[in-house]
């Protein structure tokens, strides 16, 4: 993979809020890759800081320190009107399709109001014929034009959101937990929206989730995150099939399988994830570890290569096969 192929590049990432407690380090030093058309799946337990990185990586909030370029670009210099012409290439999607719209507008409102605010249409004609081809493209009947979204089921109301984000075609989309608050046939409808999108634009994806059996499905590769680190990256196949890092290991041996019989024991974790106002001193990860020893509480692992394309931190990272789920298909 050649650097001129990753659309977005982030280096040492680092994003503190100023809490009651004190400095709290929600995105603690993270470097991330993504090529032009891949997806690239993040996962984490909640409050581990995916939503942060994601927002700071579109600058929807300001990073404390690092870089980010998108196509080259460097994303943190640019200023605000520069930052509001790349903003159309980059764009998000909610987890909440309920709050994050607003319910005093139509389908047709919440549509073109991207299409408004950057005067992309040359007349009303124009904006109606946009905002039509936009509900053709993720599936909503245009008899729902006039609709509002609470007369709307939550899969409608996501489509609605990812109409909002397409609107102005973008390059890169931010899928904050796009599926999270829909039922699971829902989930799927959107799932299969999202990739046939991909499918056919090129477009970019970094998707963000809790649930490892949902990035499964559509990333290229996958990070792993723990507080404010990335512990883990790879390629799915990788992830699924040979993790290295003791925390992936716990989460996929967490996630259920039809196969009574095809899974190996399940790591149940003890312990809370660890405050990120009160960082501990070695790895962070060490507190809950079920294979520590006496170095990890006292040197943090960085990122380290582990083999081409996969890299790990942990002071003990050790390749285990096939053991988590038989086989990677993503069926
Ligand atoms: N605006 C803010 N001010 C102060 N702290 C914040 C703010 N936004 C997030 N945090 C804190 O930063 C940490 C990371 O939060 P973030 O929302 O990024 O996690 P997450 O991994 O997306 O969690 P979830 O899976 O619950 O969405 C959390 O401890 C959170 O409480
Ligand atoms: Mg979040």
């Amino acid at each position: 993979m050649t650097e001129s192929e990753n659309i977005l590049a982030a280096d040492d990432i680092k994003k503190v809020f100023h809490s009651k407690q004190g400095p709290l380090h929600a995105v603690d030093g993270v470097s991330l890759s993504i090529k032009k058309g891949n997806t690239l799946g993040l996962v984490g337990e909640s409050g581990c800081g995916k939503s942060t990185l994601g927002r700071v990586l579109i600058r929807l909030i300001e990073a404390t320190s690092g870089s980010a370029s998108f196509d080259g670009v460097d994303l943190f210099s640019l200023s605000d009107s520069e930052m509001k012409k790349m903003r159309k290439k980059m764009q998000i999607v909610f987890q909440d399709p309920f709050s994050s719209l607003n319910p005093r507008l139509s389908v047709a409102d919440l549509i073109a109001e991207p299409l408004i605010v950057n005067r992309i249409c040359a007349s009303s004609a124009d904006m109606t014929g946009r905002v039509f081809r936009l509900m053709d493209t993720v599936g909503l009947a245009r008899r729902l034009y006039r609709s509002f979204p609470h007369e709307l089921d939550g899969g409608r109301r996501q489509r609605i959101g990812i109409a909002r984000a397409l609107a102005l075609d973008p390059e890169f989309i931010v899928l904050d937990e796009p599926v999270s608050a829909l039922d699971v046939c829902i989930q799927a409808q959107i799932l299969n929206l999202l990739a046939d999108l991909k499918r056919n634009s090129r477009y970019t994806y970094l998707f963000i989730s809790h649930n490892m059996s949902v990035v499964r499905h559509v990333s290229d590769r996958i990070a792993v995150m723990y507080l404010g680190k990335i512990v883990e990256i790879a390629g799915y196949d990788v992830i699924f099939t040979a993790p290295a890092h003791p925390y992936t290991k716990a989460l996929l041996s967490a996630i259920p399988i039809p196969k009574p019989g095809a899974r190996g024991k399940r790591i149940v974790l003890e312990g809370d994830v660890p405050s990120p106002v009160n960082l501990p001193s070695g790895c962070g990860f060490s507190p809950r570890c079920f294979c520590k020893s006496e170095v990890c509480s006292r040197i943090p692992p960085s990122l380290t290569e582990f083999e081409p394309g996969h890299s790990v931190a942990c002071h003990f990272a050790k390749k285990e096969g096939g053991e988590y789920l038989n086989g990677a298909d993503r069926t």
